[in-house]
């Protein structure tokens, strides 16, 4: 919603100087070099908490090659790259980065959307949330309902291969692209315990920590979140990924965002105070904290667009109130590409792509520098077993099966 900050030196203006002017200067000049090539890069240098929205990469280009199933639900309009483009500084991928797209039959990849995606982030100086790794849903036909029922070494060693090779993917062909991972999506269910999924059910709880691991041995610069909903009040879920959160910094593992849905109501959303105190307690453990995924849905009986900009700004002045908040990501760019079916004023923007009139405030609170906690683990090499040495993974006749295989995404992908 604000242009990033532009890094660089700007050229001394012209005009005669002395020989010792000049010495002067140019000493000058090479410090000011000096100290900004030892500075964070610009993507780092933001002013402000990074504002991003969930993109639907296929509605940002007149003509879109790729899977039929993720075709922009609408016809093209330019106005929606462009309110991206102007209006934010990162995005998430709302489906095309899910594994039932990446790895849609078992051992073939298929990279052809997201290479296009990466590509265009790169080429408007965009980064992007990878979204996400291991979920429970939207996962491909043959995890869920395979030949033969995993066994617990097997489904291990899947997950090791689909999160190396889809994190080294990017890491090796668009560094500093995806900087940030939702390895971990929604774990648990509301009662604070672990979500019943294939993961889950086949691997246990140990999954979690595994695929940090695993996602961190292929990047270790990339931003490790799990990413949770219905966990903005202090309860019962809250309390249960608090735990979480905290055995697993306990125990080193590469863990550093705890990133919170937000898909609330007016009647739903939390207060400023209940955001801070969740956020608070979670920094409390080092860790920072996102809104990742921010839409307001009606409330039964419909909502009025002020009640719904008042929820917006809760979260962006908790966002910055909080002083771990590194993130604030809505979910969608404009009302009629929201997935909760243009119900209107669930985004910032709306039928007509016109920003609310909460968009400037938010901008407002949001900039200014953010100080968050000291990278966590992932910063530096883990001392604890790999997750491989761990299980001690037994090598069978199923690992010739798992070796992972790319294929050409553009030889794969259909053209519309
Ligand atoms: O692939 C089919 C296509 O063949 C069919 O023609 C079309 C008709 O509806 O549906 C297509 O699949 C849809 C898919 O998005 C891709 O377009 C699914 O029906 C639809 O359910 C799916 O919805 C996505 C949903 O995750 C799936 O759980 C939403 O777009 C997406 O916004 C939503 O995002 C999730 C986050 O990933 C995690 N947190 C919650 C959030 C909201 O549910």
């Amino acid at each position: 919603m604000r242009e990033m900050a532009r890094t660089g030196a700007q050229g001394a203006s012209g005009g005669h100087r002395s020989p010792r002017g000049g010495r002067v200067l140019g000493c000058l000049l090479a410090v000011v070099v000096a100290v900004l090539a030892a500075a964070p890069s610009a993507q780092a240098a933001a002013p402000g908490i990074p504002e991003g929205a969930a993109l639907w990469y296929a509605c940002t280009q007149p003509q879109y090659y790729g899977p039929l199933n993720l075709e922009c639900p609408l016809p093209y309009d330019p106005r929606y790259l462009r309110t991206f483009l102007s209006e934010f500084q990162r995005f998430t991928p709302e489906n095309e980065f899910k594994m039932m797209y990446l790895e849609p039959e078992v051992n073939i990849f298929d990279f052809g959307l997201a290479d296009q995606i990466a590509a265009f982030a790169r080429a408007n100086g965009k980064t992007i949330r990878g979204h996400t790794l291991v979920w429970g849903d939207q996962l491909p036909y043959w995890v869920q309902h395979p030949l033969l029922p995993w066994s617990k070494y097997l489904l291990l060693e899947m997950m090791a291969g689909y999160v190396e090779t889809v994190v080294g993917h990017f890491a090796t062909h668009y560094p500093g692209v995806v900087t940030e991972w939702d390895v971990v999506n929604e774990p648990l269910g509301p009662d604070g315990k672990l979500r019943r999924s294939t993961w889950e059910r086949v691997i246990g709880g140990a999954y979690i920590r595994d695929a940090l691991e695993y996602a961190h041995a292929a990047d270790p610069t990339a931003k490790l979140a799990i990413n949770e909903g219905n966990t903005d009040f202090l309860g019962p879920k809250t309390e249960a990924l608090l735990s979480l959160a905290a055995g697993l910094k306990r125990d080193g593992v590469p863990l550093d965002v705890i990133g919170f849905e937000a898909h609330v109501t007016p009647r739903t959303a939390p207060t400023v105070g209940q955001l801070v105190a969740v956020w608070r307690r979670f920094a409390a453990v080092g860790l920072n904290v996102e809104v990742t995924e921010l839409d307001v849905d009606d409330d039964p009986g419909g909502d009025t667009r002020a009640a719904k900009d008042a929820v917006f700004r809760t979260y962006a002045e908790a966002c910055r109130e909080a002083g771990n908040c590194t993130g604030f990501t809505v979910w969608g760019v404009a009302d009629p590409y929201s997935w909760l079916g243009q119900t209107g004023g669930a985004l910032l923007y709306g039928v007509n792509f016109a920003a609310s009139p909460v968009v400037g405030l938010i901008n407002g609170i949001l900039d200014g520098p953010v100080q968050p906690l000291a990278a966590g683990p992932s910063a530096t090499p883990t001392k604890r077993a790999s997750p491989a040495r761990r299980h001690a993974r037994p090598r069978s006749r199923h690992h010739r099966h798992t070796t992972r295989r790319h294929t050409s995404g553009r030889a794969r992908s259909r053209r519309r």
